[in-house]
């Protein structure tokens, strides 16, 4: 096996392992020069620090996300309802038009502007306080201006590939 082939096997291997983690989902949001709205799903969000409060969001370098979440202070984390599934499914599909993005994700508008989806258990909003770089991915660590959670108590979930909502 060449040292391609090889480097792609250990990628693959990683990524069949990873999956393993189930996760929450969330949407993060920014809005960009001229009102454009900014949105991806990602599971790599955790809570960092209680004092000061942080979370961080692992941002693929190669997302068009990451530009948007570079050029701003502010952002929003939207953790995801199970009802929220399709627009996970949207706000991860590669090479989406970016306008008009939000317009069949219902959401309302948080003070700074960016949206934060209707569908959600909680919300985040969030500034930039650090980005470190972290392979292909950055990691920006917001410092927490407000979190509300909703009434809501059925998370969207994510294992192996799939979608689940939780069971009891
Ligand atoms: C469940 C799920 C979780 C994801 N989590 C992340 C994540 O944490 N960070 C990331 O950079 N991409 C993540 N992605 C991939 C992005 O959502 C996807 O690449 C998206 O198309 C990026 O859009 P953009 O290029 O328009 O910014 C995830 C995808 C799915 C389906």
């Amino acid at each position: 096996m060449d040292a391609e082939a090889a480097l792609i096997e250990r990628q693959e291997q990683f990524r069949y392992a990873l999956a393993s983690l189930a996760s929450g989902v969330s949407v993060v949001t920014c809005v960009g020069d001229s009102e454009v709205d900014h949105a991806m799903t990602a599971s790599a969000v955790t809570s960092v620090s209680l004092d000061p409060p942080l979370v961080l969001a692992c941002v693929s370098r190669t997302a068009r996300f990451w530009e948007a979440i570079s050029s701003v202070e502010h952002w929003g984390v939207s953790v995801l309802s199970a009802r929220a599934q399709q627009h996970a499914q949207w706000l991860a599909t590669p090479g989406r038009p970016l306008a008009g993005q939000l317009d069949r994700v219902p959401h309302r508008r948080s003070t700074r502007g960016y949206a934060l989806l209707d569908e959600s258990l909680a919300w985040l909003e969030c500034t930039t306080s650090e980005v470190v770089r972290a392979g292909d991915h950055d990691i920006f660590i917001g410092s927490v201006d407000c979190a509300t959670r909703s009434e809501a108590n059925d998370p969207l979930l994510y294992w192996r590939r799939e979608y689940y909502a939780l069971e009891k």
